[in-house]
């Protein structure tokens, strides 16, 4: 990055209301010498004053905002960092319109909103998120200019709501995990404060950072993500087979001719489905770039929330 080590530097953080978002935004402030900028919508600004400490610089407005607005929100700034979630108007259109702001004004490095396993690896139409991922990484190589964007990759969220909530892999309440295939594709896992920290450092640091940045936690195939679980939770999961892939793809198509708007009936799914397959899964892991950075692992995430896992529910394994 061009800005010396003694400036202060100032990051732009948009969709800092959001779950990771404010996570990023927390991770920044603790980099000695960071200011922070944040882009809140006019709507948010209430939550963004409770959720955001008193030293985060809220300038008002969205991505569909005009130019003169992205640009005035990007200036002086040395780097972007996007957590926004949202359609292709937001993580396409928005994002682009962001970028040419941010180059306009001189940025040097842009972090938009990935977050997730390799989708360079999947086919055109198989997830409809990882789509419009790749289509902004696409567009965005010629929108660039001198400002370096770097995607982040780090495979699925450890957390409550992603791992053991939104993808339906695990029903805790009942003890089971569900499974298609063989269950021997190894698949990655990165808490969500990990994926934040490797943003945060991303944004702010001085070495060079490749372009695609891949993270992980964890990377465990079915049998030792239940192992893992198991053995954080003092909990046995039977796990529910399926049958082959080929079979959950059916069920997936079948819920999407017939809820085509229900997202939720078919999108986590898909997820499931791609890292089964194992063909999203991050081959070239570069976590120990990250100075004094220990990503949690599947077993100590699980240890934490053991209440969540009903601890001691049952006899732990062995
Ligand atoms: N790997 C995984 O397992 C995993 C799981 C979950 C999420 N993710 C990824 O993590 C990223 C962040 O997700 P999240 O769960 O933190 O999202 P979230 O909680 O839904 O937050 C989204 C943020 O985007 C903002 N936003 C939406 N549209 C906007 C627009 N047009 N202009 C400006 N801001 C806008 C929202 O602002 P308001 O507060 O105004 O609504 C909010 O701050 C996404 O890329 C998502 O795909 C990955």
């Amino acid at each position: 990055m061009s800005t010396q080590d003694s400036d202060p530097r100032k990051v732009l953080v948009v969709g800092g209301t959001g779950q990771l978002g404010r996570m990023i935004i927390a991770e920044l402030q603790t980099f000695p010498g960071v200011e922070v900028r944040a882009l809140v919508r006019p709507e948010s600004r209430n939550k963004a004053m409770e959720s955001l400490s008193a030293d985060v610089e809220i300038v008002e407005g969205d991505l569909s905002s005009s130019e003169d607005v992205l640009r005035e929100a990007c200036r002086g700034v040395t780097s972007v960092v996007s957590a926004v979630q949202g359609g292709e108007d937001v993580i396409v259109d928005g994002q682009l319109a962001l970028l040419r702001a941010a180059v306009a004004e001189g940025v040097c490095r842009f972090v938009p909103s990935d977050f997730t396993f390799d989708f360079r690896k999947l086919e055109e139409g198989a997830n409809p998120n990882a789509d419009l991922r790749r289509a902004f990484a696409e567009r965005s190589v010629d929108e660039a200019g001198e400002a370096q964007v770097v995607h982040i990759y780090n495979g699925c969220f450890l957390d409550m709501e992603n791992l053991f909530g939104f993808l339906g892999a695990f029903d805790i309440a009942h003890g089971t995990m569900a499974l298609w295939g063989d269950g021997h594709a190894v698949m990655d896992f990165t808490a969500r404060r990990d994926a934040a920290r490797v943003a945060a450092w991303a944004a702010v640091t001085d070495h060079k950072v490749p372009d695609h940045f891949q993270v992980a936690g964890d990377s465990l195939d079915f049998w030792g993500l239940k192992q893992a679980v198991e053995e954080g939770s003092g909990r046995i999961f039977d796990v529910v087979e399926h049958g082959g892939l080929e079979l959950l793809e059916e069920r997936i198509a079948v819920l999407q001719e017939a809820r085509p708007d229900d997202l939720m009936a078919w999108l986590p799914l898909i997820f499931w489905h791609d890292m089964l397959t194992g063909r999203p899964k991050l081959t070239n892991l570069k976590t120990s770039m990250v100075p004094d950075f220990e990503p949690e692992s599947v077993r100590s995430y699980v240890e934490r929330h053991a209440d969540e896992f009903g601890l001691g529910s049952q006899k732990p394994p062995g």
